[in-house]
């Protein structure tokens, strides 16, 4: 297959990514026939895949207005993905023109097809960075000049704490990012979970390890709270993607019950 005009040279075309599976999840364009498949498999397991990736969708849209709500206007979202419809900086530039959005991921492909769609916006730009590394990570944030870290930050963690396995030491990460921002600042994290369909769970996360050389680690709500250690939990605390403060019908793609997501927002007092 010949390399896509959109994806950076030297990319591995067979080798699936998650961002690109997820991309395929949600009907997208910037994915590879290898991460078609992966995303197919997943789908043959659990047919309502794709829609946890729209409840997630719908979690991170309403987590940057809440914050909002609260005054924070520069974000910082790590493993951001392809850019898809309702991305960070639409979301809070709809509401302040002078909103800040940093993108981090690790993809290459998600990286460049960000960048492309952010030229011109001065205030949103996007860096490939390992949230392994966070001293590497938030040196590299620094030197955009992107965010103020003197002032409220969001951090947002959607859907990729979950791609870091113990090893990775993922809440040692998060108090790294939480030490870094100044009171006031907030941190949103949604995560994949065993605490509703642990067989679905079980699943995914076998057919991951076979798909790609990353995991997917689903975690229980007692390990995905404890990612909020220092951090006040906002009401309703740590809760299945589709009830953290829905704001419609349509917030609702998946079954309260059976959402194979939980989401949550801490604030940093
Ligand atoms: C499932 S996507 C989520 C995208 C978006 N945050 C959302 O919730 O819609 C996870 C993203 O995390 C990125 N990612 C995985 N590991 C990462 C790491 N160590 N550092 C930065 N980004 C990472 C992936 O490349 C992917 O784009």
């Amino acid at each position: 297959m010949e390399r896509p005009a959109w994806a950076p040279e030297g990319v591995d075309m067979a080798q699936a990514s998650p961002a690109r599976m997820y991309d395929a999840l949600l009907g997208g364009s910037h994915n590879f026939e290898i991460d078609r498949r992966a995303a197919e498999m997943g789908k043959a397991l659990v047919p309502d895949l794709p829609r946890v990736a729209l409840s997630n969708r719908a979690f991170l849209r309403r987590a940057v207005r809440f914050l909002m709500d609260q005054g924070v206007t520069q974000f910082f979202d790590i493993g951001s993905g392809i850019p898809t419809a309702g991305n960070v900086h639409e979301v809070a530039q709809e509401i302040d023109p002078n909103s800040r959005v940093l993108y981090v991921d690790i993809d290459p492909v998600a990286v460049a097809h960000a960048r492309a769609i952010l030229r011109g916006n001065p205030g949103a730009t996007a860096i490939e960075a390992d949230l392994r590394k966070p001293a590497e990570l938030l040196a590299a944030a620094q030197e955009t000049g992107i965010i103020d870290f003197e002032r409220p930050v969001g951090v947002l963690l959607f859907a990729v704490l979950h791609l870091l396995g113990a090893d990775d030491r993922p809440g040692e990460t998060v108090a790294a990012l939480h030490a870094a921002v100044p009171a006031g600042s907030y941190v949103a994290i949604s995560h994949l979970t065993t605490a509703t369909r642990p067989e679905d769970a079980a699943k995914l996360g076998a057919n991951a390890a076979d798909q790609s050389k990353v995991g997917i680690h689903f975690r229980s709500r007692e390990e995905i709270t404890a990612f909020f250690e220092g951090w006040e939990l906002v009401e309703p605390g740590v809760v299945e993607l589709p009830l953290w403060r829905p704001e419609s019908d349509l917030d609702q793609h998946e079954t309260p019950g059976r959402s194979l997501g939980l989401a949550g927002v801490g604030r940093k007092s």
